[in-house]
């Protein structure tokens, strides 16, 4: 709207300086105090028409103003008088509008002018340098302008001056632009500048805070780069690091920077916090070297520079290394299970372990030895083994086996571990094994005061992987009567946890407990199978899940049947019955059933079946042509009876459901495995 009325303006102007011919001068002029003023302050014009234009009118003109195309009303402070009218605009709230002069008989438009309005810029800040040294370098500033719109051009200019060669530069930048690239013959790298920014526009100037910087200690340096690690030889715990800057800033030789290296153990995430720092390491001389590190163990690296305070560069990309090796240090925590073997009178060894929190690999490629004697010769060898368990016999005489691990600088001082007859002492009362979080279960138990007792060992395994791999084991001393195991366990997969007492003279009895992190609804529903009929009832009997398929304890089973008008009856079974009796039938209705197994994490349905109970006579037929035993004769498939078969399961082929049933989805929904038979 305003712009229209702009170009109207602009118009009437032309148009207006054409009519005195020979005479460029407009025929009328608005003067006003300021064409840009602050948002919301007054605004005084007066506007002046030419005792020589527009004749005819008569000296008394009836003048009216607009602002854009709004009528301004006879604002109180405005008169007029001789072709003179003056207006004042109390608050001048548009950021740009034109005010117009007009004849008020016809309108006419006989001058105009733009007035702005809007604010003076605010003080520039956060005005901040950084060299970047790729070539050609430069030095990069940028500032911030501030939240409010001036709503008028605001122009910056970057001002430096340098300290010691006293030469000054000013940039200026185009409107509402708030970086600039200063060019490196502008700027000595290690020559000390002031460097702030000017913003100004029509209603004022703001000038930001100076900083004062040396252009090196403003640059980020590139990536640096791990040339090499290495070790030198003594230097136990120790790795060394090459490394020099980018290519790029390879041509950077005489500086000496601040350096940090950060490190983890292959396999570990955590990068190790705080980094390690280097200061005034020379670039001629591009060698750190870090100790105090784990020994034979693999190592990343990675490096980061910077000069001074400059910000430092990211961090170089990683490079591995391998610490001398050592012999192994520390205990290894070890869990045996011992069993008479009756053929060979000797005991069978089943012995699990694990490094204690003090146990030190020192090396890359650990393996362990099980012996007779402390210090292993061939003979007395029982495992070599890289797992973490053996299994072996022994005589009932031997006391003691030693336990080392052994990389290629040595072996570990052995661990000794007692060999204890197997005992039937009872101790542990209660085990209990709930989920704790996502990943551990919580194990509980109680104990029988017992004079000897010294403490307890947890022991946990899937129950549906028998590889003795995934025993796991932890020890426990006697104050203890809980335990957070935490594993790779999975939702849904049974594990076995036992708690076994542990005495002065051996190891008694566990108790063990079955858990599941979480459950669901078990993968099948079981198989029925008919059991014996009356005159109206039946029994039906199923199988167990498999374990593999049950996601869960079985809480119980439910079974649902129903005839074409009657209502739905239910039989439940708990977990231990497996068998339910269906009563009232009569032998006029086709029924139909299915049945409903629930974990405590879920439900599943079978499908539907459909069966009818014949008279007494047309069973006897069935059951002599096909020889089925007792007990089975009163229930047939009606569809089946043409199917005569020698085949034993007769009846639970009988079962079978009417492929595909109409069964109602409401009811007992889609579910494929229930088929009996
Ligand atoms: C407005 O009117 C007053 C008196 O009527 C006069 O003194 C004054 O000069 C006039 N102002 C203009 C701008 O004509
Ligand atoms: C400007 O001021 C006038 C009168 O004070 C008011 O009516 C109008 O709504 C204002 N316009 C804006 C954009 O604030
Ligand atoms: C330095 O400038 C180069 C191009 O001249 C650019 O690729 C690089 O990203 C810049 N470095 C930094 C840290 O801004
Ligand atoms: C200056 O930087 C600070 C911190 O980053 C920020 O909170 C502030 O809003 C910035 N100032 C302006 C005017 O943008
Ligand atoms: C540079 O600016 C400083 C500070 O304003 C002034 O003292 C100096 O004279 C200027 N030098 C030149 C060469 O203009
Ligand atoms: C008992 O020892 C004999 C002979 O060493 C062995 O074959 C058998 O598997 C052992 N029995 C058990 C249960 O470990
Ligand atoms: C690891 O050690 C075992 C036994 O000390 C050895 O047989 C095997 O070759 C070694 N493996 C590697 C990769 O060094
Ligand atoms: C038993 O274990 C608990 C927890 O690990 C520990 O705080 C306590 O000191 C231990 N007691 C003994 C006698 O080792
Ligand atoms: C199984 O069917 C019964 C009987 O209609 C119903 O009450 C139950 O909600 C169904 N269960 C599932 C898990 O669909």
């Amino acid at each position: 709207m305003m712009k229209s009325t702009w170009m109207l303006v602009i118009a009437v102007l032309v148009l207006n300086g054409a009519r005195t011919e020979g005479d460029s001068e407009p025929c009328a002029k608005i003067h006003t105090s300021s064409s840009v003023v602050p948002l919301g302050s007054p605004v005084t014009a007066t506007c002046n028409i030419r005792e020589d234009c527009l004749v005819g009118l008569g000296q008394a003109v009836d003048i009216e103003w607009r602002l854009g195309s709004e009528l301004i009303l006879s604002s109180p402070a405005a008169n007029e008088s001789n072709r003179v009218s003056r207006v004042v605009l109390s608050s001048f709230n548009y950021t740009r509008a034109a005010l117009i002069c007009c004849i008020r008989a016809s309108s006419q438009v006989v001058a105009g002018v733009e007035i702005r309005a809007g604010y003076p810029p605010e003080t520039p800040q956060n005005l901040s340098c950084q060299t970047n040294l790729t070539y050609p370098d430069t030095l990069n500033c940028i500032w911030d302008t501030g939240q409010q719109d001036t709503h008028l051009p605001t122009k910056y200019t970057l001002h430096t001056e340098m300290r010691d060669s006293r030469e000054n530069h000013t940039y200026e930048l185009p409107p509402e632009i708030n970086h600039y690239s200063i060019p490196r013959t502008d700027f000595g790298l290690f020559s000390d500048m002031n460097i702030y920014v000017k913003a100004k526009n029509d209603l004022g100037e703001a000038t930001s805070a100076h900083i004062v910087l040396e252009p090196v200690s403003a640059a980020k340096f590139d990536q640096p780069i791990i040339a090499k690690i290495g070790v030198q030889p003594k230097r136990l715990g120790c790795l060394k690091l090459t490394w020099s800057l980018s290519k790029q800033q390879s041509w950077i030789r005489y500086l000496a920077v601040n350096l940090e290296v950060r490190l983890k153990t292959a396999g570990s995430d955590q990068w190790s916090d705080p980094p390690i720092p280097f200061s005034q390491v020379k670039l001629s001389k591009p060698v750190v070297e870090c100790c105090r590190l784990f020994h034979g163990t693999q190592y990343l690296a990675q490096i980061r520079v910077r000069y001074k305070q400059s910000p430092w560069s990211e961090w170089s990309s990683s490079k591995s290394g391998v610490t001398l090796e050592t012999a192994p240090t520390g205990r290894l925590d070890s869990w045996m299970k011992v069993s008479r073997n009756h053929t060979s009178k000797k005991l069978n060894i089943q012995l699990f372990w694990k490094p204690s929190k003090l146990f030190r690999a020192n090396g890359q490629n650990l393996s362990y030895v099980v012996s007779q004697q402390k210090s292993y010769g061939e003979r007395w060898r029982m495992c070599s083994t890289s797992e973490t368990r053996c299994s072996f016999q022994l005589s009932g005489r031997v006391r003691k086996v030693y336990l080392s691990a052994v990389n290629s600088a040595g072996k570990s001082p052995p661990t000794e571990i007692r060999v204890y007859q197997p005992k039937a002492h009872m101790a542990i009362m209660d085990v209990t094994a709930v989920p704790h979080d996502e990943r551990s279960f919580l194990v509980q138990w109680t104990t029988e005061v017992i004079s000897d007792l010294i403490g307890y060992v947890v022991e946990w395994k899937p129950l549906l992987k028998t590889d003795l791999s995934h025993i796991h084991f932890q020890t426990v001393n006697k104050s203890q009567s809980s335990l957070i195991i935490t594993g790779s366990f999975e939702p849904y997969k049974p594990y076995g946890i036992s708690v076994y007492p542990r005495f002065k003279d051996g190891i008694g009895s566990p108790q063990t407990v079955n858990a599941y992190l979480r459950q669901k609804a078990p993968s099948v529903v079981p198989k029925i199978q008919i059991k014996k009929t009356w005159e109206s009832d039946i029994e039906i009997s199923w199988d167990e899940i498999p374990l593999e398929q049950r996601n869960g304890f079985i809480k119980g089973y439910k079974v649902f049947y129903w005839d074409e008008n009657g209502p739905i009856k239910v039989v439940s079974a708990d977990a231990e019955d497996r068998r339910v009796i269906l009563t009232d039938l009569n032998t006029v209705s086709l029924y139909e059933a299915c049945m409903m197994v629930s974990t405590f994490g879920g439900s599943l349905n079978g499908s539907t079946i459909y069966f009818k109970i014949k008279p007494f006579d047309a069973v006897t037929v069935v059951v002599s042509v096909t020889g089925v035993g007792v007990g089975l004769a009163m229930l047939i498939i009606f569809t089946v009876l043409i199917c005569f078969s020698k085949d034993k399961n007769y009846v639970n082929m009988t079962l079978r459901s009417l492929c595909p049933p109409p069964f109602p989805e409401d009811i007992c929904g889609p579910a494929q495995n229930f088929v009996a038979g």
